[in-house]
């Protein structure tokens, strides 16, 4: 009666059916934790809120390990309890898991830990049961609505460095993992487009084109000279100082000249923005450090009205416990600045934007700044105390790119490294390797820049996402364009092989979902099947502890236990052909989501 009914009724309308699906889909541990929980509160029901400890274990014991055993034992000992140690404990932790599907068997090793082995039938069931439903099936659960992601975030007429494109690979990231767990997400670019800086630039723009009005946007050229040039100017000589000074209170005054002129600037750099974000597909909304001025005054006097802000030496600052630096939020001039403008944002975003978790993408440097500001956030009550229940910020940090003489990564002339010339060199590199491979005779000459972009851009990601982020890493174009090794370049490969192992096949993949089932009877197939399962867990973890390197680490390992399977187990022509078949597709369709989730493209044939 269910399939019939899945099949006639609107998916709404199936909800029993898909509440019996809960059970063979998403996070594995999860789903283990809670079989756990339910045995802890028979075995000793003393002790209320003991959490489940489930990890996923790899040796001859099981695939699962509890080890609430060994903890629990001090908190019992001694207090009439009928155990006699931790083993004991755990037998009757063992005992007391609810009968279930998915296990197939368990046993008690060395101090109490409880082993589960997990039926294989069960993740065959669960397997054939996201490719019927999709991957979706699969994406964390998480109690929130919405979301903000703070980043990319580079400064108007300052060049974007590599620092820029770390904030933008892992925040794309980040927001893509969200978005997959059904968060909405307002994905942020706080460029930085307001401050002190823009009246030297103007002051010295407006010196060299007398008739800056009719200036096109190519004779201005690089703002990035020109603001080299006028910070030089501004050092050296006092009578520009003082009318750069000037030049400030008129734009903060909203003359009209100034105001256009910035609008100008700002919009030669937002072009040049935008080029990288489209080679690297990501999207993004500004609301720069302009956007949230006029909200500075009102969000001040709140703070001040909670009796936050303290005068110190001519300034108004917050003293916050823990730090020995107060944070300023109105300079001695009475100017703002970056602390100001980021306490009216975490407040717009939690009251206008009614954001629940707020993540910054920024390198670790700034990490005092945010804990400052989140610090002041909670003082103010906008923000609970405690770090993990929601609305909640996160500061999310990133270390250094190196160069190769293990120093900040810098080109041999120029002083930061440009993004664009580092994505055109991944492009005419991974170009060329495939020329070498002839495939410039084989294809058109589209698929060949298509493939050269997704396999260049898609390595200059994975080769920072795959570390963990708060690690300084070098950058190397040898190492990252490897075919071998864990990069994006031998990931793409690898999907692109099972595709075209399927299409060899001449099977049609919707109909065997229909028709064949998948078995695991092939220890390199149960293996690669509980890898596949454990997907789930793998992005929940990687999206709640805001580590992408986890997710790239299960993507490798899904391709290293894939060649495995792929080379003791023969697909086609054996009578094991249609499972292995199936085997293939999830495990493509699972390393397609990595992919989409890492923001890289796949490619299909190589
Ligand atoms: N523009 C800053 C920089 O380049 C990053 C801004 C990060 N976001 C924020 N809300 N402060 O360092």
């Amino acid at each position: 009666a269910n399939s019939k009914r899945s099949v006639l009724a609107p998916r709404s309308r199936t909800i029993s059916a898909m509440a019996n699906d809960e059970e063979t889909l998403g996070s594995l541990k999860k789903q283990l934790a809670k079989l756990f929980e339910a045995s802890l509160r028979v075995t000793v029901p003393t002790e209320t809120d003991v959490e489940p400890l489930v990890a996923a274990c790899t040796g001859n014991f099981g695939d699962y390990q509890c080890n609430n055993a060994m903890s629990l034992w001090p908190r019992i000992k001694g207090k009439g309890t009928e155990f006699r140690g931790p083993p004991a404990v755990g037998q009757a932790l063992m005992k007391n898991i609810p009968q279930s599907e998915m296990i197939e068997k368990c046993s008690v090793a060395g101090p109490g830990f409880v082993n589960v082995v997990i039926s294989k039938n069960w993740i065959a069931k669960s397997i054939q049961k996201m490719l019927t439903h999709g991957i979706g099936e699969w994406a964390p659960r998480l109690s929130i609505q919405r979301a903000v992601v703070d980043f990319s975030s580079p400064n108007i007429a300052k060049e974007m460095h590599v620092g820029h494109l770390r904030s933008t690979i892992i925040g794309d990231t980040l927001a893509r993992m969200l978005e997959f767990s059904n968060v909405e997400v307002l994905r942020r670019n706080h460029v930085g487009d307001w401050g002190t800086q823009f009246g030297m630039l103007i002051e010295f723009l407006f010196e060299k084109f007398p008739n800056w009005e009719h200036a096109s946007e190519t004779a201005i050229g690089d703002l990035q000279a020109f603001y080299k040039a006028s910070k030089q100017r501004f050092d050296e000589d006092p009578v520009f100082k003082e009318r750069a000074q000037k030049a400030v209170v008129k734009l903060q005054g909203g003359e009209p000249k100034y105001r256009k002129a910035w609008t100008q600037i700002c919009d030669i750099s937002r072009s040049e923005f935008a080029k990288v974000y489209q080679r690297l597909g990501v999207t993004i909304e500004e609301k720069g450090e302009s956007f949230y001025n006029p909200y500075i005054p009102g969000v001040l006097e709140k703070l001040s009205n909670l009796g936050l802000i303290e005068e110190s030496q001519g300034a108004r600052v917050i003293f916050l416990e823990g730090f020995n630096i107060p944070l300023i939020v109105v300079k001695s001039d009475g100017g703002y600045n970056y602390a100001s403008t980021d306490l009216a944002a975490i407040w717009y975003r939690l009251n206008e934007e009614k954001a629940e978790w707020i993540i910054y993408v920024t390198d670790v440097g700034q990490s005092q700044h945010f804990e400052m500001v989140f610090k002041a956030a909670k003082r103010a009550g906008w923000l609970p105390a405690d770090n993990n229940s929601y609305p909640r910020a996160n500061h999310v940090g990133f270390g250094l790119v190196l160069g190769e003489d293990g120093k900040r990564f810098r080109t041999r002339n120029t002083e930061v490294v440009r993004l664009v010339d580092l994505l055109d060199e991944a492009k005419t590199r991974s170009k060329a390797a495939l020329i070498e491979r002839g495939k410039d005779k084989e294809w058109t000459e589209d698929e060949l820049e298509q493939t050269a972009e997704a396999v260049g851009y898609g390595a200059v990601k994975y080769a920072d996402l795959k570390n963990n982020r708060l690690t300084n890493y070098t950058f190397n174009f040898d190492q990252m364009l490897n075919d071998k090794g864990n990069t994006a370049v031998y990931l793409l490969y690898a999907h692109a092989r099972i595709c075209s192992i399927i299409r060899k096949s001449g099977k049609d993949m919707e109909e065997l979902k229909k028709t064949a089932e998948i078995s695991l009877d092939h220890p390199d197939e149960r293996v690669l099947g509980l890898h596949l399962l454990q997907f789930a867990e793998n992005v929940e973890e990687a999206c709640t502890n805001l580590l992408p390197n986890v997710l790239c680490e299960y993507l490798y390992n899904l391709s290293e236990n894939f060649t495995k399977f792929y080379s003791n187990c023969p697909v086609i022509g054996k009578p094991e052909e249609a499972s292995r078949l199936l085997l293939c597709e999830a495990t493509a369709v699972v390393m397609r989501q990595c992919f989409h989730l890492l923001g890289i493209v796949p490619v299909y044939k190589i």
